[in-house]
């Protein structure tokens, strides 16, 4: 089952969720009041940029909504919307890490 590791903004220790179906990591962030911000929820704002360290390929590829805002944001290369990331069933860890606001 996928592990994921939320690494917040601050320097509280990381939060550790298991994801056995996978799924939206935005419901998995709300389960394990994971240390991601969110706003509008819909790919709009930016306030869940988040960077993913490991585990990319665990995730579902970019859709066209989070492609473009992702563009505006400019970040590197790594980096998700974790209100539209969807999580692949299967095992290995993800290690994500705040980068919005
Ligand atoms: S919460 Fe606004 S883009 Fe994800």
């Amino acid at each position: 089952m996928p592990t994921i590791k939320f690494e917040g903004k601050g320097s509280a220790a990381p939060k550790i969720a298991e994801a056995p179906e996978g799924g939206a990591l935005l419901d998995i962030c709300d389960k394990v009041l994971a240390p991601i911000a969110f706003s509008c929820r819909s790919a709009s704002c930016g306030t869940c940029h988040i960077e993913v360290l490991e585990g990319a390929e665990l995730l579902e590829d970019i859709d066209d909504d989070e492609e473009d805002l992702l563009d505006l944001l400019d970040g590197p290369s790594n980096s998700r919307l974790a209100c539209q990331a969807e999580v692949k069933p299967g095992e290995g860890l993800i290690h994500i890490r705040a980068l919005g606001s």
